[in-house]
């Protein structure tokens, strides 16, 4: 059975994700400062473990990238169980294992890599090393439905967040797989075309990847610094697949 899914997120009053761009809240204190009941709601949620993907990782915890170049694709595809001391963890979406770690844990917790079958055995060589688990997501690494059934049945996993990027919630939300939206709303806009937005799938101009699904308020909550805090259930009609939890 796979966890529960709850994307949790924050973004100006237009949706944009881009926390670096912001302005700053009317009462004089920082955007870090104001910012920071994000990971404190992130720890009230009680998960075991927070979702990134690969550019959000590069961009803000684990800079470096491995050379895969001329390595053959591994043909062992068993999930890996590596060093979990960590009350939570941290799974990357990572399917082309462009990801150079330095160590087995960032912020504190462990990690665990989401791959494709196209990465080679000298880089689960260097995950292993280091400590950190790895599973599978298909041939391409975005069979997120297989990864989060391992996460689920080999991990142990009840709860997970889905922190970001928007490429990520995105495939999430047209795999049909987020239970739940918590949704922090800075008070800001940005406004400018082309920043990330909270969810970006690609596809034809008729996609619609929240199709047969419908939202419910479940909390409403004032925050300091004039932050909003919402949560919302995502219940799927019958004629959506959907996989439940
Ligand atoms: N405000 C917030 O709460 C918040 C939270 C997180 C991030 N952010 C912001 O979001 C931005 C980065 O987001 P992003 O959308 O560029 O990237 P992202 O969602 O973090 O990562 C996207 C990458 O994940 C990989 N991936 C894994 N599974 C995938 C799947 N099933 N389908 C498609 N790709 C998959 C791909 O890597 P490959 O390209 O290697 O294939 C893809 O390019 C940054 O500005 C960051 O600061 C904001």
């Amino acid at each position: 059975m796979r966890p529960q899914i709850i994307c949790h997120m924050m973004s100006t009053l237009d949706g944009r994700i881009d926390g670096e761009r912001w302005n700053l809240p009317r009462n004089g204190r920082t955007v870090d400062e104001a910012t920071a009941c994000y990971y404190d709601i992130s720890d009230r949620l009680n998960a075991q473990a927070w979702m990134l993907g690969r550019n959000t990782v590069q961009i803000h915890h684990a800079p470096h990238s491995f050379d895969h170049d001329g390595l053959p694709p591994t043909t062992r595809y068993d999930p890996f169980l590596g060093e979990r001391t960590t009350r939570r963890s941290l799974v990357v979406l990572d399917p082309k294992g462009r990801i150079r770690y330095e160590g087995g844990q960032i912020e504190g917790d462990d990690f665990i890599a989401v791959l494709s079958e196209q990465v080679s055995d000298a880089y689960l060589a260097h995950l292993r090393e280091l400590g950190i688990s790895y599973l599978f997501a298909g041939r391409d690494g975005h069979d997120l439905a297989l990864a989060m059934q391992t996460l689920g049945t080999t991990f142990g996993m009840r709860r997970v967040l889905l922190e970001g990027g928007s490429i990520v919630n995105g495939a999430f939300l047209k795999a049909g797989l987020i239970d739940e939206v918590s949704l922090m709303l800075y008070p800001g806009i940005d406004g400018l075309s082309g920043i990330h937005t909270l969810f970006e799938c690609q596809g034809p101009a008729g996609l619609l990847p929240s199709e047969g699904t419908t939202l419910q308020l479940t909390h409403l909550e004032r925050l300091p610094d004039d932050i909003v805090w919402l949560r919302y259930v995502i219940r799927r009609t019958a004629s959506q697949s959907a996989k439940p939890h």
